[in-house]
């Protein structure tokens, strides 16, 4: 039998997701996947996730001199260069219906079968999103076919030794490793566009509410605004949310986590596992 805790602790979880207009549960969006899952929580998405300055800055700077790029799972339009001829690209009805007025034009189609002719635009962009995609070699294949340039903002699954270094993933969340299972490795992605990796460091106070984000501000993690933006806490399921986050907290407040964590105050950025894939 759940205990009472555990009952209003539920209650309260569900009357929160349903002010940030998600209306389906934890239970029904641990099924679902890529632009699905984006239509059930996208809701939630722009409280925290905005452009990160400084991460903005390394994108464009790989853009080149592009005057026309294409944003593959645009989202709501964070990281679209404002100098720029941009079209969108975003599956998902949710999240193209919170694109700020003025945003560049969007189209509804999947990185799949992006439905331009061959090398239509100087350049391809495609920001948090190809651990999204269904077939994220055959989306990123499709991006080298439409531009003749590629840029793209993700991380390195084989990398293991980012998770060890990241507490949050080391001490509370390992099932963060299971939703690694079966991504490509930086060779394949990187095979599949015919670029290169480079490293990508999350600054401490970074702008952009993504899941490494906070690994300088542990308190955030507590917010349910900040999980619900970062589709980990769905993907894990509620019961490893809510484990990790009340785990969290008895280790926040008597400072065992400052006591385990003190190195970090000396840095002001992170080697998290996050590359910018360029060709
Ligand atoms: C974490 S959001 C990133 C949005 C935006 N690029 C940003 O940086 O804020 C991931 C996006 O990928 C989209 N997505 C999911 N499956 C996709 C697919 N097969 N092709 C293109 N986009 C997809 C989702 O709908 C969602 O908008």
């Amino acid at each position: 039998m759940e205990s009472a805790a555990a009952v209003v602790a539920a209650t309260d979880r569900e009357l929160d997701a349903r002010a940030m207009g998600i209306r389906t549960t934890p239970e029904e969006q641990l099924k679902m996947f890529g632009a699905q899952l984006y239509d059930a929580i996208g809701s939630a998405y722009p409280a925290t996730r905005r452009t990160e300055p400084r991460i903005a800055a390394r994108i464009w700077d790989a853009l080149g001199d592009a005057r026309t790029v294409l944003n593959v799972g645009a989202g709501t339009g964070s990281y679209e260069p404002p100098d720029r001829d941009v079209t969108a690209v975003e599956p998902s009805a949710v999240m193209r219906a919170q694109r700020p007025r003025g945003a560049a034009p969007c189209v509804a189609a999947a990185a799949e079968s992006l439905p331009f002719e061959d090398q239509s635009f100087d350049a391809a962009m495609a920001v948090s999103t190809v651990h999204h995609w269904p077939d994220p070699v055959a989306g990123l294949r499709e991006m080298r076919r439409v531009a003749r340039r590629v840029v793209v903002f993700t991380y390195d699954a084989d990398d293991t030794g980012w998770r060890q270094r990241f507490w949050l993933t080391r001490d509370y969340l390992p099932e963060f490793a299971d939703l690694l299972v079966g991504w490509p490795s930086p060779a394949d992605l990187t095979g599949a566009i015919g670029g290169r990796a480079e490293p990508v460091l999350v600054p401490w106070d970074c702008n952009d509410g993504f899941f490494e984000a906070h690994w300088r501000r542990p308190e955030a993690y507590l917010d349910e605004h900040v999980r619900r933006a970062v589709s980990v806490w769905t993907r894990v399921g509620p019961q490893a949310e809510q484990r990790a986050v009340s785990t969290l907290r008895e280790d926040l407040f008597p400072g065992r986590w400052a006591e385990r964590n003190r190195h970090l105050v000396a840095l002001d950025t992170a080697e998290l596992g996050l590359r910018l894939l360029v060709a």
